[in-house]
């Protein structure tokens, strides 16, 4: 028979303790919420009675509704009024030696049939259940702040746990209007191991001076259509909370790229949390203000257009459907654009920026750029493309401050995103008319320096690659891991439907010189994306990829 979890204990109404405690109430739950004082206590019951207030105050609820919610709520500083629970859902301070003690307790004190379940975030959940003397009824039961707003929950099944313990859980978790993923015990679980690694790398391109902060959060606002920009993402969360999970993750994967990256750990030292504590890699109003104060590290290039060069005629080289789409938005703003397929330079002697569009392979580049250097000596040379270093192109020239790159993400020029690059020699002067350019066509230029993948592809494919080896070792399905990341960190779609679209031939072109140039093995391409290639399941170009497709 399956249990019925008619009451619910709650140890722990912080932040995330009165969320879960309002989440079971909400569905008719009893629920029993422990706090260790009564200044805490009355904490949690404010917590609580704020959060529903608003759903009062929004309509969503009616007060009588709040009431009779807040009436299923006990609200206690004893244990032992836990005794008749049949589950009880830790969420105290994330500290192991406190959480191994509460449940060490709560062994001895609720019925044999009851579920102990922790909501911690990147501890053991094997290492918690092994305090109790039945760590077949423990797991681990994730929820995402706010809890009775986010609609994921992640099971965390032991080698110890009861099958029924966690097929009850889940049964559970749906009767309360959420999504259950099941996933084992590893640091990070699904989400949190893919999102943080995603997280630590914007860190480390940040600290490597390799873009702004802000061009950094725009790349993947705007790149990817992610709700929020990885270094706000993490003000918000806090540089604590993310340090922690972080090196909990790299002990356990020894993977570098999971070693929190320096300027994490200098900024938790100098007490610089985030949105929290008012300063973190934005600085807010005030503490736990959400207004952002200061200076922008990225100047509009309006500010200083006397460095952009007036650009009147741009030559455009390239057979492809990006060109083609290239020359549709320079068209519609007026630009007047020469567009010609290769070989035919000649004709682009007036343009003052010239654009490549052309084959993105290195000899072809080397080529295209050594003409346009004789033919154009007095424009700007730009290249469009990813694959081929845009050092490589300058170095074709006789003069290499003229060059730089013009990347419209994902090779879109529908996009809203462009990624203007600078080599180390690349002046600003090209730079700012590239810039200005973006401007006339509407596209949202971020600067960055000329490394493998950008900005985008660079944040973007190695947290794909990263859930392709999640998928690998069989620790969670495709389905599950899509859903971990569209309803656990608000992504617009899962890592494997956003391989399957952009196909999984790119993701390994990009994963490869991306692992070419920084050879860490936490880079390297997964096995299993070159056997998808070999076996030309490429995603919705070929019908096949992850999933099933119609052509
Ligand atoms: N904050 C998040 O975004 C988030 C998300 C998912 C999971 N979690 C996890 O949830 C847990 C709680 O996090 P939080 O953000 O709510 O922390 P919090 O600091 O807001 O709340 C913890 C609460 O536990 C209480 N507490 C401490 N010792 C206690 C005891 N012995 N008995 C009863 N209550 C006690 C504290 O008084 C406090 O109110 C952690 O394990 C954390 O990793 C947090």
């Amino acid at each position: 028979m399956p249990r019925n979890f008619s009451s619910v204990g709650v140890v722990g109404l912080g932040a995330m303790g009165a969320g879960i405690a309002e989440v079971f109430a909400r569905n008719g739950v009893g629920v029993v919420g422990v706090e260790r004082d009564s200044e805490q206590l009355a904490r949690g019951r404010r917590h609580l009675e704020q959060s529903t207030g608003r759903a009062v105050a929004r309509g969503r609820m009616s007060p009588d509704q709040q009431s009779e919610l807040v009436g299923r709520i006990t609200f206690t500083t004893s244990m032992a009024e836990l005794a008749d629970c049949g589950l009880v859902v830790e969420a105290v301070v994330e500290r192991l030696d406190l959480k191994r003690q509460i449940f060490a307790e709560l062994d001895h004190l609720v019925r044999a049939d009851a579920v102990l379940a922790t909501n911690t975030s990147s501890l053991s959940v094997t290492e918690i259940a092994a305090a109790t003397t039945t760590p077949a009824r423990v797991v681990g039961l994730h929820f995402f702040n706010p809890a009775p707003v986010q609609a994921l929950c992640e099971v965390i099944r032991t080698i110890l746990v009861a099958p029924d313990v966690v097929e009850d859980v889940v049964g559970l978790v749906r009767r309360l209007g959420k999504s259950p993923v099941v996933a084992g015990d590893r640091a990070g679980f699904i989400a949190n191991a893919l999102l943080f690694g995603y997280l630590n790398r914007a860190v480390s391109l940040y600290e490597a001076h390799h873009a702004t902060r802000e061009d950094i959060d725009a790349a993947m606002q705007l790149g990817c259509g992610y709700p929020m920009g990885p270094l706000t993402l993490l003000d918000l969360v806090g540089l604590d909370t993310a340090h922690e999970i972080l090196r909990t993750m790299y002990r356990q994967s020894r993977n570098r790229l999971h070693a929190p990256s320096p300027a994490l750990g200098q900024m938790v030292a100098a007490g610089l949390l985030g949105r929290k504590t008012g300063r973190g890699f934005y600085t807010y109003a005030a503490p736990d203000s959400p207004q952002v104060v200061g200076d922008d590290e990225t100047p509009p290039s309006a500010d200083r257009p006397a460095r952009a060069r007036q650009v009147g005629t741009v030559g455009l080289i390239g057979t492809g459907s990006a060109a083609a789409g290239i020359a549709g938005a320079l068209g519609a703003r007026d630009v007047e654009v020469i567009h010609v397929g290769t070989g035919r330079a000649e004709e682009l002697s007036r343009a003052d920026l010239v654009l490549d569009a052309g084959a993105d392979d290195p000899a072809a580049k080397r080529a295209a750029f050594e003409v346009l250097d004789a033919r154009c000596p007095d424009a700007i040379l730009a290249t469009t493309g990813s694959l081929v270093p845009v050092v490589e192109c300058a170095a074709a020239t006789g003069r290499p401050e003229d060059v730089v790159g013009m990347h419209f993400a994902h090779g879109d020029p529908d996009g809203p995103l462009v990624e203007v690059v600078s080599t180390v020699v690349t002046s600003a002067m090209a730079a700012d008319t590239v810039r200005s350019l973006c401007a006339r066509l509407g596209k949202h230029a971020v600067s960055c320096g000329d490394r493998a993948g950008f900005l985008v592809d660079a944040l973007l494919f190695p947290y794909l690659n990263d859930a392709v080896r999640m998928l690998e070792t069989g620790y969670a399905t495709a389905d599950d891991i899509d859903t971990a990341m569209t309803l656990g960190c608000r992504l617009p779609a899962g890592p494997f439907e956003v391989l399957d679209s952009l196909g999984n031939d790119v993701a390994l072109g990009v994963q490869r010189a991306l692992y070419a140039q920084n050879p860490e093995p936490g880079l390297a391409p997964a096995p299993l994306l070159g056997q998808l290639v070999t076996a030309d399941r490429l995603g919705r170009s070929t019908g096949r990829g992850f999933r099933e497709h119609g052509r």
